[in-house]
């Protein structure tokens, strides 16, 4: 971006992106299993944005799953790869950006969510997720013994780190894909933090 101040709004001491331009981009942040993929999909539809999810683009240039790149490279070798993915499509235009669950681990990813356009936080209750993730074997880290208890950790831990991020948080609650996806657009033109 040319001018650092540009199209936002200064939230205390944090700069939050309220560019309502048709080319900005709209990144989705949250905890496995909320949905980031499907409402991203419906929402860069309805707004003729192209769509990106963080992991899949991951998996389709290494050519193996999430959980092979952790078995190979650790969480560090995944993490590497993530920040460096997420810099390079921040640098985009026109996208929903679907970002990993844990993207907000590392400090250094703050900054360029934020200036990567307006970032939206998807939430839900543990039990939600723990549902919504129970089949699929390709989230490493739900690996455990006790998957409810880690997601509830991961919670504790990233919560207050995706709402410092985001300039709205949606709980997705029993909300169809559809449903949340129209309900963003319209949070979308109006401007500022909220929680709906
Ligand atoms: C992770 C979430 C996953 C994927 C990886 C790690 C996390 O993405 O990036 O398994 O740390 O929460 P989804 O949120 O798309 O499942």
């Amino acid at each position: 971006m040319a001018d650092d101040h540009a199209g936002k709004r200064v939230d205390g001491e944090q700069c939050v992106e309220t560019d309502t331009s048709n080319d900005g981009n709209i990144v989705l942040v949250g905890p496995m299993g909320v949905g980031k993929t499907t409402v991203g999909k419906m929402l860069a539809k309805l707004l003729s944005k192209q769509f990106i999810d963080c992991d899949l683009e991951l998996e389709r240039r290494t050519g193996v799953s999430v959980t092979t790149i952790f078995e190979i490279e650790g969480e560090d070798g995944f993490r590497r790869r993530e920040s460096a993915l997420l810099a390079e499509v921040a640098a985009r235009t026109n996208h929903v950006i679907a970002t990993g669950g844990g993207v907000v681990m590392r400090e250094e990813n703050h900054e360029i969510l934020r200036r990567a356009g307006r970032v939206i936080y998807l939430t839900a209750p543990v039990r939600k997720l723990l549902r919504r993730t129970r089949n699929n074997r390709n989230r490493p880290l739900l690996n455990t013994a006790d998957p409810k208890a880690t997601l509830e950790e991961l919670m504790q831990i990233r919560d207050p780190l995706y709402r410092q991020v985001a300039e709205l948080v949606l709980k997705v609650d029993d909300r169809s894909p559809d449903i949340l996806a129209h309900r963003i657009v319209k949070e979308m033109q109006q401007p500022g933090r909220q929680e709906t």
